[in-house]
């Protein structure tokens, strides 16, 4: 007889915490326990070797915790290291436990959204660089065109705090630019990284009026909801006390000065040594 745990919220760094809100809202009844990989973040410009090994690390962590599912809310680590985890580590180490991404749940629904079958992708580096999006969306909406844009700037400013002032308009503009120079039909953008919705006044600024901005944390959640209906194995071992744990692997102090801003409530953290 397995003891039940927390489901496990997992990101580099603080924009998972802008999911785990959504997942809280839907689903508030489940014990959840968040880890930001603050120490290593970001992982948006490093190779999939890192990535996959860091992420590991972190997924084998949560397990010590207790956790049966732990959901990677970041695309970054879902478009690096979700497959090999899923493939190939857990079936041999951990058979019983499972680890779901954002990725999947996003490429699922997104198709809906447009009319004009033009759909901009706002991402790290690296999660352009690995074709996740353009390949699954495709695979659940064919007809529709992907054009995928790299925003390395945008997670440093958001993680030192920069955000909100006038110096980040810069990097917005020019991204968002960059993006509607590829193809001036896109109606619909989504924001393919769970740090980007604190920029989303900016973003809408220098998006053409009428575009959608899709953000991913009531996606995430809805599609949270549906898994555990549908496995039933898994939500009974899914703790049921509505108790969240912070941590994170660099100081707690920045963790819960930052944090509040991604969560909307105030954060306790501790040190979690991965
Ligand atoms: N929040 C992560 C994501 O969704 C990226 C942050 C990072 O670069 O570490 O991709």
């Amino acid at each position: 007889m397995q003891t039940a745990g927390s489901i496990g919220v997992f990101d580099s760094g603080y924009g998972g915490l802008t999911v785990l809100k959504e997942i809280v809202k839907k689903l508030p009844q489940y014990n959840y326990i968040y880890l930001g990989d603050n120490a290593r973040s970001p992982y948006g410009n490093r190779s999939f070797e890192t990535v996959h090994q860091y992420t590991k690390e972190c997924v084998e962590w949560f397990f010590n915790q207790g956790c049966h599912l732990v959901i990677l809310a970041c695309n970054t680590a879902s478009a690096k290291a979700l497959r090999t985890i899923q493939q190939n580590y857990l079936p041999i180490h951990h058979p019983n436990k499972r680890v779901l991404g954002v990725i999947r749940p996003t490429t699922e629904v997104i198709g809906n959204f447009t009319k004009s079958n033009h759909i901009g992708v706002l991402a790290t580096t690296g999660t352009v660089q690995s074709n996740s999006y353009p390949i699954e969306i495709n695979k659940f909406f064919p007809n529709v065109i992907v054009h995928q844009q790299a925003c390395p700037m945008w997670v440093p400013l958001i993680e030192n705090n920069e955000h909100n002032k006038k110096g980040a308009d810069f990097f917005v503009k020019e991204y968002i630019d960059a993006m509607d120079k590829q193809n001036p039909n896109i109606d619909t953008v989504l924001l393919a990284c769970t740090h980007y919705p604190l920029l989303l006044n900016k973003i809408k600024e220098y998006t053409p009026i009428g575009t959608k901005i899709i953000t991913q944390g009531e996606i995430v959640a809805n599609s949270l909801k549906d898994y555990l209906q549908r496995h039933q194995e898994i939500e009974a071992l899914c703790s049921k006390r509505f108790e969240r744990d912070f941590y994170t692997t660099d100081s707690t102090d920045d963790f819960d000065k930052h944090a509040t801003v991604f969560y909307g409530e105030t954060i306790a953290s501790k040190l979690a040594r991965v």
